[in-house]
């Protein structure tokens, strides 16, 4: 079985001591950074904007995971320095050419993602599966960290990891949102590769990374074991 692996919601970490949480995440064997993009229009906030973005990437080696809320991303795609072994992952719902900004992402070379915000069908991804290396499934709706779960996206990652077993692509599937110790199990029994670590599962009051990343990684197993169990 493929390891799962953690990305973490950078929003979400100690501000005032970035350096030594990006110290401490590449000890952890972090697998990505996760940047929240909001542009106050498709999600109702704003979060981080490039040139802070650009001073983490020019400090630390750890791959970038950028979740792109904002209406017609492909405008701004560039102002991220775009590098090969990054994921650009984009929403269905805030792309009028979809397929068109997918080829924009391949095209610097780096993996193209799409996001489905809690209500969106899985027969969007149905045209466009083929040019996706990534498959967001939101538990939450975007745009702000600490929400409860939206209980229904659990068996709709289930339906989308049996998809992408049927579709027999290479496709990994990350999940967003209440990433925590209650969810993590059904979210990996249910067929997540990828977890983003945010307020609720990664970065906890008064816990250091290495007691939570370490906590993560117990119930990730336990969700391996029910995976095992589904099947
Ligand atoms: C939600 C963001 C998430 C968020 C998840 O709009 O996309 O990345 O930080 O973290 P939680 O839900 O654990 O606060
Ligand atoms: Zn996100």
């Amino acid at each position: 079985m493929k390891k799962v692996k953690i990305s973490a919601s950078i929003i979400c970490a100690d501000w005032l001591n970035m350096g030594k949480s990006l110290t401490e995440l590449t000890a952890e064997g972090i697998d990505y950074i996760h940047y929240d993009i909001m542009d106050g229009f498709f999600a109702p906030t704003y979060t981080i904007g490039t040139d802070i973005i650009r001073q983490i990437r020019d400090n630390t080696q750890i791959p970038s995971d950028f979740h792109l809320m904002v209406e017609e991303p492909a405008r701004i795609f560039q102002r991220f320095t775009p590098k090969a072994e990054d994921i650009f992952s984009i929403h269905y719902e805030a792309c009028r050419n979809l397929h068109r900004d997918l080829m924009a992402i391949r095209s610097f070379g780096c993996k193209t993602g799409v996001v489905l915000n809690p209500a969106t069908n899985l027969e969007a991804l149905d045209y466009i599966i083929d040019d996706v290396d990534i498959i967001t499934i939101m538990t939450v709706n975007p745009g702000y960290t600490g929400q409860k779960l939206v209980p229904q996206t659990i068996q709709k990652i289930k339906r989308l990891k049996d998809k992408i077993d049927t579709s027999g692509l290479n496709i990994e599937l990350e999940v967003d949102g209440n990433v925590n110790a209650e969810n993590i199990p059904k979210m990996v029994g249910a067929g997540a590769d990828i977890l983003v670590g945010g307020s609720s599962g990664l970065f906890i009051k008064d816990m250091s990374l290495t007691e939570s990343v370490a906590r993560m990684k117990t119930y990730i197993d336990e969700g391996l074991k029910l995976r095992g169990q589904n099947g």
